[in-house]
């Protein structure tokens, strides 16, 4: 329940916060739909309360006059609604073509984004990085990014960074993104896909090339080997908990990708999809028990001693 207030709070807030040329687009386009609803609206509202009030039995208690048939008033109230109609589907196709722009059939997408039960699998395929639920982009540029799905139909949707699009399985698709001004964007999944629907976030941090750049470059870096003894004994356990089984760290033998690479998951601001802050406590708690956290999660309990929990903890948050 908390869940669902927060994404629709989220949805409300971002709705109509834009941060880049295609929004405006789809923002000025989605107010012109509110403001002729709006009237119409009025209008029946008017007709129907103020015919209430008027014609009440006190005031006119003698019968009004009926009826039947007025070709003149069918006509109008035909015509105005098929007006009104096309003149929506002429301005959302003329918005979706501005902002749909073609892309090449071998053109390679900037990001390709894998949306599964209830997490986002992303990856950089020119720059060779792949992390989770987190996107880093550089300001002011257009990327075009492809949405795809490894099990049910999500759906990738950051307010303020471009449209919303549909993740299906077997049916990658494209959308543009792009960001105007620095900053953290949040985004949901907007297609119902399970019990954890509501925890399927997505955080877009947008800055400048360089800070850009200088995140790929850490991100491309094979992760550090573990110094402190109990994140050792952390890294030990990770290949005896047959944990490579489905996750990857770069610069081990762990190279699944059924699960989130956890390569440098210690530099991430959030866990479990937006779920929770980052912190050792959060991923200690999820290490306990997984299905606790985030009921119906693939990740299975592999009751470990709390000792087992916190070497793992150590190991896992010390992948910047
Ligand atoms: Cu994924 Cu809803």
């Amino acid at each position: 329940m908390t869940g669902i207030l927060l994404s629709v709070s989220l949805i409300l807030v971002n709705i109509l916060s834009s941060s880049s040329g295609d929004e405006t687009k789809i923002n000025n386009l989605f107010i012109q739909f509110l403001i002729i609803s709006a009237i119409i609206a009025l209008l029946i509202g008017f007709l129907v309360i103020g015919g209430a009030i008027i014609f009440r039995s006190k005031v006119r208690p003698e019968e009004v006059e009926q009826i039947h048939g007025n070709i003149k008033l069918e006509i109008i109230w035909t015509v105005i609604p098929i007006l009104l109609v096309s003149y929506f589907l002429v301005v959302t196709i003329k918005v979706m073509a501005e902002i749909n722009k073609p892309v090449a059939k071998d053109q390679q997408p900037d990001i390709e984004v894998i949306a599964h039960q209830w997490w986002w699998d992303m990856r950089y395929l020119k720059q060779n990085v792949i992390t989770a639920n987190e996107l880093h982009i550089p300001v002011g540029k257009h990327l075009l990014v492809r949405i795809e799905s490894a099990d049910v139909i999500h759906d990738w949707w950051v307010p303020a960074l471009g449209r919303k699009i549909d993740a299906i399985p077997g049916q990658p698709n494209n959308i543009w993104i792009e960001a105007d001004k620095p900053g953290e964007y949040q985004g949901a999944c907007s297609e119902y896909c399970g019990a954890q629907h509501a925890w399927m976030r997505i955080l877009v941090v947008a800055e400048s090339q360089e800070k850009f750049d200088q995140w790929i470059s850490s991100q491309q870096a094979l992760s550090k080997p573990p110094v402190s003894e109990e994140a050792k004994k952390g890294a030990e356990l990770f290949q005896q908990k047959t944990c490579p089984d489905c996750h990857a760290i770069s610069g081990t033998d762990a190279a699944s990708h059924i699960g989130p690479d956890l390569s440098h998951i210690g530099s991430r601001e959030t866990l479990f999809s937006g779920m929770k802050p980052n912190t050792p406590d959060n991923l200690s708690e999820w290490l306990t028990n997984p299905q606790k956290v985030k009921d119906g999660a693939m990740m299975p309990n592999f009751i470990m001693s709390k000792e087992e929990v916190n070497e793992l903890t150590t190991y896992l948050e010390g992948l910047k």
